[in-house]
């Protein structure tokens, strides 16, 4: 059996994410999940009360067990930080899996034109997002480098963390079964 692929989809708000994760869902196969069609049913929010993180740890355990299935998957998460990224890719590789971070990048102007439309369009998939938020969300973001996009990568944890698990337990607490 050919190894399944966990296909991280990174990139900030209106970058393409999950215009991507659709096409790429019919291209291999794979099963998505994109936390903003459970939250707005749910909670007609797209966080609430740390509930996001909640759902997050919850889809990545049902992402664990469709790749023990041998399923690919695309989790459709944003993923700003490098290190819930290389948590995600250390996943992946213990269930014998490749993890793929698939990086959509979006230039400001783009950007702002982008989730204004979609506002505009769909208000009830989506919420308002104003030209300092994005300002100020483009300077949290980390975005990938060179090592993380070519193939295997397997950097050490991160300070304060013994293993990938540890790492990945305290980010994702709902994400251990
Ligand atoms: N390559 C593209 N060219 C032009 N428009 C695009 C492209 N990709 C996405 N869009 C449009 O930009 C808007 C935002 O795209 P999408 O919802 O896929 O972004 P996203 O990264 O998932 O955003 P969010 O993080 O808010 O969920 C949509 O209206 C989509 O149709
Ligand atoms: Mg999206």
């Amino acid at each position: 059996m050919t190894k399944p692929t966990l296909f991280l989809m990174v990139g900030l708000p209106g970058s393409g994410k999950s215009t991507r994760a659709r096409e790429l869902e019919h291209e291999s196969g794979a099963m998505r999940l994109s936390p903003d069609e459970w939250m707005m049913p749910l909670f007609g929010l797209s966080d609430v009360d740390g509930r996001r993180d909640v759902l997050e740890g919850r889809l990545i355990w049902v992402a664990t067990q469709a790749l023990q299935r041998g399923t690919n998957v695309i989790l459709d998460f944003g993923l700003w930080g490098r290190d819930e990224r290389a948590a995600l890719h250390w996943l992946a590789a213990s269930l014998g899996a490749t993890a793929q971070t698939v990086f959509l990048d979006v230039d400001p102007e783009t950007q702002l034109a982008r989730v204004t439309q979609r506002w505009r369009e769909a208000p009830g998939d989506t919420w308002e997002m104003d030209r300092d938020a994005l300002e100020n969300w483009r300077a949290a973001f980390q975005a990938p480098e060179r090592d993380e996009l070519s193939g295997s990568w397997t950097p050490p944890p991160p300070n304060g963390a013994e293993t990938w698990h540890d790492w990945l337990s305290d980010r994702w607490p709902t994400s251990i079964p």
